[in-house]
């Protein structure tokens, strides 16, 4: 894995060894971004069959459903996460044999094909987003959607990407996104890369761009979608949202149908990660501390916009528009 924590000053990669290791850099964030994550805990999930001793598939299933509650536990808000772990462990139950050496590679070719499949689904997803994007738009781009956040290509930034390459000239404000600082550390990086015009803001500067007209479109992704179109993204997507609808300014959120969980009916049953309070207050300026010592913070890392604010969901299938009930469900059918 690239090691996010370092980026954009240090690029490193990091290999691991261990499902539980694998599981720790989801939690510390060496690798995010729902897709990603969804990728990685697909790989732990096969290095926890290496790691077992079991000699026959039955007894390396049981290894790999322990292993898979605790992937399945290192972060709770993207859906990505689970439903790669619980799609290699479906597969595995239907492993016809009885070898336990047969079943850890196909368990790993399992992994590689879920990893395979989320760049043309992301590249999908960017060729239907792109139709969206007009010739000279400014975008409101918030925290990292990009390749870092998904195996490659990724999703809001994914369809950034390719009306540049369509050579529509589009220019992004993006979201510093604290308190991580994901829009400011890698998606500038990234942006950077692909040679896409951008300025930083800080997230507090969205709404003055809206109001003075400078802003035609809001993207950003989605770590789980639920059955009403209620959309859980990075903590202050709603704020940008509800900014976006004051001034009729389309907000859209870019997607797999893997995020999509209709097992819930609305936002207030996703479960939000609260994270270290030290991720907002180690914050310094000109070298110094900011905040006082004995500073008390909260984290949520993540908000849910309710569908009102949402102009449409951009899948794989094609964008979904309200009424979200009806267009989600038609997303996750079709093919
Ligand atoms: O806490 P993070 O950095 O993992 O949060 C990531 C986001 O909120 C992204 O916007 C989301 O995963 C969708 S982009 C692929």
């Amino acid at each position: 894995m690239i090691d996010q924590r370092l980026l954009p000053e240090t690029f490193t990669v990091v290999s691991y060894r261990s499902h539980l290791e694998v599981a720790r850099a989801i939690t510390d964030m060496v690798v995010r971004g729902a897709p990603a994550i969804g990728a990685a805990a697909a790989f732990g999930l096969a290095l926890a069959g290496f790691e077992s001793r079991a000699q026959t598939a039955g007894e390396l299933f049981s290894d790999l459903q322990s292993a898979a509650i605790t992937l399945k536990a290192a972060r709770p808000t993207a859906v990505n996460l689970a439903w790669a772990v619980e799609r290699i462990l479906q597969s595995a139950a239907r492993f016809p044999g009885s070898s336990a050496d047969e079943m850890r590679a196909f368990v790993l070719s399992e992994a590689q094909q879920l990893a395979d499949e989320d760049v043309e689904v992301n590249k999908r997803m960017a060729a239907h987003g792109a139709e969206l994007i007009a010739d000279g738009d400014t975008i409101v781009h918030h925290c990292n959607t990009g390749a870092l956040a998904t195996v490659d290509w990724g999703t809001a930034l994914g369809v950034i990407r390719m009306a540049w390459e369509q050579g529509k000239k589009i220019h992004v404000l993006v979201d510093e996104t604290r308190p991580r600082l994901q829009g400011a550390r890698l998606t500038a990086w990234e942006l950077e890369q692909y040679g896409i015009p951008y300025e930083i803001i800080s997230d507090n500067m969205s709404g003055y761009f809206m109001r003075a007209g400078k802003v035609q479109k809001v993207l950003f992704g989605a770590d789980r979608i639920t059955a009403n179109g209620d959309v859980a993204n990075k903590i202050g997507t709603y704020m940008l949202a509800l900014a976006a609808n004051d001034n009729g300014i389309p907000a859209y959120s870019v997607a797999p149908t893997s995020t999509i969980d209709l097992s819930l009916a609305h936002g207030g049953l996703i479960p939000i990660e609260e994270r270290n309070p030290a991720e907002v207050l180690d914050i310094q300026l000109a070298g110094e501390r900011v905040t006082p010592r004995n500073a008390k913070a909260r984290n949520p890392a993540f908000d849910v916009t309710p569908h009102r604010l949402i102009t449409g969901i951009v899948t794989e299938n094609g964008v979904a528009y309200p009424p979200f009930e009806q267009s989600l469900r038609k997303m996750m059918n079709a093919k």
